[in-house]
């Protein structure tokens, strides 16, 4: 039996650089004190710090990049159900600072636990059992709420450990805003980490997605750029209950970069997708951040830019982003000379944008490269909705 307190990160695919850089740009605005701790990167897409609560309370608020987001609490090398139970119930002797209190309903829910001699049912029950017995011990009462739970419970099972932890932001890659959505919308934590992996500088680069679906890659810019929350006082984060958290209680959650002004274009060929994309960026609120313009993407040159630029904004072109997630073929039956004629105009259109800008392309095609015609500046595989995907970046940036 081992207390534990750290803070998780999980994200998709190789993750870690991205949601690394996001901590630093974040918590260097939005914490008063921040010593920088280098995470434990425990695979490629999981870091590890110690455990804050106003680390704790900014990641979970704020962080674009990572699909969950844990406190790890405890962890038994326990390898069946009875001394799981008697682990649990020793250590909840003087568990509890900053999440135990009466009246809390919880949850549990295990993942990766298969090795375990006992189903997943039986671990979270013995699980619930040992926390609600070890809290009642001590005059405290917890119930099973499997439906609103104020503690979302995750157990999973990792090097023949069970590892519990509290699940502070639950479904962390679902940012709220996406109820309308086309055909193959990306996750809204992929297209902020692509966002970080080509570098994109709001206050400098204008953005265009040529092929932007239902926005996310143009809405997660407009909010990644303002350091915009991902919870508010109507939508709180599922652990907003817990007492760790109640000191930033009254804190506003105010937008980290408030007077961050991006310019942004989303295009995309399908008018249902557009119309879609509106009201996603009505209801993230950024629609005076985004243009967005039905077409195809050959016919959006410089002119067409101007004359859609947000808010009527003077538009300078010398350097921006083109970032796209075009169709990947497999899942939107295309032929394959169809695709890559398509791949080809995509990149002749992109380079078609002066020296000063760059573009990055989220494909599954192995041949992307000879098909673009030359090798990419940074290849990086973004596996995302159970694809191997690859980000290609080229230009700028040297
Ligand atoms: C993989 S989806 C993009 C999904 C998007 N990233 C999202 O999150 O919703 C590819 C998009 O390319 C669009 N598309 C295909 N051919 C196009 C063209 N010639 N011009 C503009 N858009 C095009 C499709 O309508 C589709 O919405």
């Amino acid at each position: 039996m081992t207390p534990k307190s750290a803070l998780r990160l999980v994200g998709i695919g190789g993750a870690n650089r991205a949601m690394e850089a996001e901590v630093k740009r974040l918590a260097k605005r939005g914490l008063e004190a921040w010593a920088s701790p280098k995470p434990v990167r425990e695979d490629e897409q999981t870091l590890v710090y110690p455990f804050d609560p106003a680390f704790a309370h900014l990641a979970v608020n704020y962080l674009r990049t990572p699909s969950r987001v844990l406190w790890d609490i405890f962890e038994s090398e326990a390898d069946r159900l009875e001394p799981l139970y008697d682990d649990v119930l020793a250590w909840m002797k003087k568990a509890g600072e900053g999440w135990l209190e009466s009246g809390l309903g919880i949850s549990i829910r295990a993942r990766d636990v298969e090795w375990f001699p006992a189903s997943r049912t039986q671990i979270q029950g013995t699980i619930k059992n040992g926390l609600i017995e070890g809290a009642k011990k001590r005059g405290i009462e917890l119930a099973l709420d499997s439906e609103q739970p104020d503690i979302l419970f995750a157990v999973r099972g990792t090097k023949n450990r069970i590892v519990l932890s509290i699940d502070l932001g639950g479904v962390h890659s679902n940012h709220g805003y996406r109820k309308d959505g086309d055909r193959a919308p990306m996750r809204e934590n992929v297209a902020a980490q692509l966002l970080i992996l080509t570098r994109w500088d709001p206050r400098k680069d204008v953005l265009v997605d040529p092929m932007c679906g239902s926005g996310t890659i143009p809405i997660e810019a407009a909010l990644m750029a303002r350091g915009a929350p991902l919870w508010s006082k109507e939508r709180p984060a599922p652990c907003a209950k817990l007492p760790a958290f109640r000191a930033f209680k009254n804190h506003p959650l105010e937008p980290l970069f408030a007077d961050a002004d991006p310019i942004i274009f989303g295009n995309d060929i399908h008018g249902p997708a557009i119309a879609a994309a509106r009201k996603n960026a009505d209801r993230a609120d950024v629609s005076d951040s985004i243009a967005l313009i039905e077409g195809d993407f050959k016919n959006l040159g410089p002119n067409q830019l101007r004359a859609h630029s947000p808010g009527g904004r003077g538009l300078s072109l010398d350097q921006g982003l083109v970032l796209v997630n075009p169709p990947y073929g497999e899942r939107l039956e295309e032929g394959d000379e169809e695709l890559e004629r398509l791949y080809r105009d995509l990149a002749k259109w992109a380079s078609s944008f002066g020296p000063g800008w760059k573009s990055g392309f989220l494909v599954t095609h192995p041949d992307f490269e000879s098909i673009m015609g030359k090798q990419a500046r940074m290849k990086k595989p973004v596996p995302h909705g159970g694809l191997s995907t690859q980000l290609y970046v080229y230009g700028a940036d040297g």
